[in-house]
């Protein structure tokens, strides 16, 4: 049966991001939008630190796209499991990784991930690659809930891959009301499952789930040319004189996993 995630995977959802992965890193708006949740997050975990690849936090990022925010996590922490349900997106980070410069601690997997268990995850065990799945200290994800059908079935999921005593810090543009309708131009609204994240919605929703110690916080906001009437940015991106700039606020989306076992 497919499930509300898988019909991402199948839907208009994946074939846009696989469609985009190419000219993805082109667009600059998209690397400030990385550097101001990597900002967002280190402030709130002071345990993002320099870190070798043997200390610091296991990093899990849900939806890494082409790797922005993967890039600038790594020299912060121990790994950084970067996973996306597009394998476009991720063929871009594969090849990202092969130059020189590149941090070895980001590992690649294209997965839309619905278990925590999912074998495409590295084992808790080298020793023991078939036993159980990493558990980690951190779950981070950029500009991406706004795109998940069944917001509860993710959160669930994150849940199940976080240690004890882990977080998620999750990043989106806020729903703030009727105008967060306007982040999306009319030919990039595939896939786009809401608009933006209503803070005190996400914060039940996290409670509901079983999360602890809930706060979900506004941490920055952006300019953003957008269309003065629904259309009239022809494939996505305006032409000069085009539209109008309204400023759009992004919320941190915070929870940790104090169950045992
Ligand atoms: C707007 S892009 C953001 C990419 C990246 N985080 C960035 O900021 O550059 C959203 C990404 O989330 C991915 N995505 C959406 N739902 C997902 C899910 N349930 N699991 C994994 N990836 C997902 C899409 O394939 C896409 O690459």
């Amino acid at each position: 049966m497919a499930t509300a995630a898988s019909s991402f995977q199948k839907g208009s959802g994946n074939d846009r991001f696989n469609a985009e992965a190419l000219n993805w890193d082109k667009n600059p708006l998209v690397h400030e939008a990385s550097k101001q949740a990597l900002k967002a997050i280190s402030a709130r975990f002071p345990a993002l630190k320099p870190s070798s690849e043997t200390t610091g936090l296991n990093v899990l990022e849900i939806g890494c796209g082409t790797g922005l925010l993967s890039f600038i996590t790594a020299p912060l922490v121990k790994q950084v499991v970067a996973i996306d349900a597009a394998p476009g997106m991720i063929e871009v980070l594969k090849e990202k990784l092969k130059k020189q410069d590149a941090p070895s601690n980001v590992l690649p997997v294209a997965v839309l991930l619905e278990d925590p268990e999912d074998p495409s995850l590295p084992p808790a065990n080298a020793a023991d690659p078939n036993g159980p799945r990493l558990k980690f200290d951190l779950i981070t994800s950029h500009l991406v809930l706004h795109h998940v059908p069944d917001l509860k079935g993710l959160l669930t999921t994150m849940l199940g891959c976080l240690k004890h005593g882990g977080s998620v810090a999750l990043t989106d543009f806020e729903d703030y009301g009727p105008e967060a309708k306007s982040f999306h131009p009319q030919a990039k609204l595939a896939g786009v499952e809401r608009h933006g994240i209503h803070a005190k919605t996400m914060a039940a929703l996290l409670k509901e789930v079983g999360f602890s110690n809930v706060r979900v916080e506004r941490a920055w906001s952006v300019d953003k040319t957008v269309e003065s009437f629904e259309g009239e940015f022809e494939n996505g991106r305006p032409q000069p004189g085009q539209g109008v700039t309204r400023n759009f606020p992004f919320v941190i989306c915070m929870g940790e996993q104090k169950h045992n076992g």
